[in-house]
């Protein structure tokens, strides 16, 4: 019986553990540190741990099998790292491989020499010189924070103003702290975004169902970006042919570049992807982030989906034989749409009783996020605070599944997009 251990608390490792504890021969999952609503799943328990070497000592005193780790911040820190030192399988980047998330600069200096495509871009410390880059290329143009910002470090900047005063911010305001003391500046892209995430073993590839998420926080994508306001899977833009593109012009040729550079990736793989559809009917497709790990709130839909067993995947990742499996997904649609605090994404307000949620079924799922076990019952503790999914035959009847739900969700503030999945309902 395998013993496996999900690092972090939000939606996307609620909803990794809830798949994973649905496995075959899987014993029990603890979450660390987790959420309300992997506390009350009794296949799941919760492990108040957030310490990288605390937790490697807990892992090899409870003899963990498997340890799957959710966010980018303990990856950036080295977890893999420290758990492969000590001997533990973990599934997940080390490090160094991090970086193509960490570093804005080393993802898009990896992509120039590895010839992957992507926006034009410079990188600058010095603001004059930024500043004198942006006036040469006008707006609109894009200005990302060099490291992690909890996806919040990207100005895309319509008017040269604002560009001005994002690089202002982010290289003298310190408004990202380390974070922004290096900034990327790069072309503005057109298109339409969508997430392709793909589990890799060093070597070997195997592509998740694909998705699209909403990353601004009103309805019609206006407002400011989050982290993701709801996200569904499959994604109909990514058709058979865009996913062959894809797969040889940039998940491939980063796979054996970073190979090539001396740094492995294992884990799971997310790329940011703009595409732009020609009029000849053919696209073009570039990368605009990397991400190390997969995608909050698109693990949720996507994990909906799953029906093969994610240890075993995970299990042949580790060995290296992702060549050897496949992944089968529920046919049907699943519309995922997060209920946030008032205040999210500025301001998050916390503490705020849920006092009802809808009950899960087999076309309905609610993942925690921001949520806290009191006394007093669930209440809200971080910015998005719950996914509901909805499955359905098409995005249509998965989004009304998933509304049905989220209208059954009350706690004072609660702020949601009423529209996740118009674009694919065009
Ligand atoms: P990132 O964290 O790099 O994915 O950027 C966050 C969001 O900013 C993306 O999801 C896009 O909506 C937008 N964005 C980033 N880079 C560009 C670009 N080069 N052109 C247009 N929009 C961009
Ligand atoms: N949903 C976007 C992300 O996880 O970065």
């Amino acid at each position: 019986m395998t013993k496996v251990l999900v690092i972090g608390s939000g939606g996307r490792e609620h909803a990794l553990a809830w798949r994973l504890a649905k496995s075959e021969g899987v014993e029990k999952v603890w979450v660390a540190p987790g959420n309300a609503g992997t506390g009350a799943d009794s296949r799941l328990e919760n492990l108040p741990i957030t310490d990288i070497e605390a937790l490697r000592d807990w892992a090899l005193e409870n003899k963990i099998d498997l340890t799957v780790v959710g966010p980018e911040a303990p990856l950036s820190k080295g977890v893999v790292n420290v758990f492969r030192a000590a001997g533990l399988l973990i599934f997940g980047p080390t490090k160094e491989a991090a970086q193509l998330e960490s570093s804005k600069d080393f993802a898009k200096a990896f992509m120039k020499r590895h010839a992957i495509p992507t926006a034009d871009y410079e990188t600058f410390t010095d603001a004059k010189a930024a500043h004198d880059y942006v006036e040469r290329k006008g707006a609109p143009i894009v200005i990302k924070a060099d490291g992690l910002a909890a996806g919040k470090g990207v100005i895309v900047a319509m008017e040269l103003a604002q560009a001005h005063e994002a690089i202002d911010q982010m290289l003298e305001g310190n408004a990202f702290g380390d974070a922004g003391a290096r900034v990327v500046i790069e072309d503005f892209l057109t298109g339409e975004e969508a997430s392709f995430i793909v589990m890799v073993d060093g070597n070997h590839i195997l592509p998740m169902a694909s998705s699209q998420d909403h990353k601004r926080l009103l309805d019609r994508d206006m407002g400011p970006n989050t982290g993701g306001m709801g996200a569904y899977s499959p994604a109909p833009i990514v058709t058979a042919d865009i996913h062959d593109q894809v797969m040889r012009e940039i998940i491939r040729p980063t796979v054996d570049g970073m190979a090539a550079d001396g740094i492995p990736y294992t884990g799971f793989l997310y790329a940011g992807l703009m595409i732009d559809r020609n009029a000849d009917g053919t696209a073009s497709v570039k990368t605009l982030e990397f991400n190390c790990r997969m995608g909050d709130p698109e693990t949720q839909p996507i994990m909906s989906r799953l029906s093969s067993s994610l240890v075993d995947l995970v299990q042949a990742a580790i060995d290296g034989r992702l060549d050897e499996v496949q992944a089968q997904w529920d046919k049907r649609v699943a519309l995922g749409v997060v209920c946030a605090a008032r205040g999210y994404p500025q301001k998050p307000e916390k503490g705020q009783l849920i006092t009802t949620l809808p009950e899960d079924s087999e076309s309905l799922h609610v993942f925690h996020a921001g949520t806290k076990a009191t006394a007093e019952g669930t209440v809200t503790n971080g910015g998005r605070v719950l996914c509901v999914v909805g499955l359905g035959d098409d995005v249509r009847s998965a989004a009304e599944k998933a509304y049905e739900g989220v209208k059954a969700v009350h706690f004072d503030g609660m702020q949601y997009r009423t529209d996740i999945g118009y674009r694919a309902m065009k």
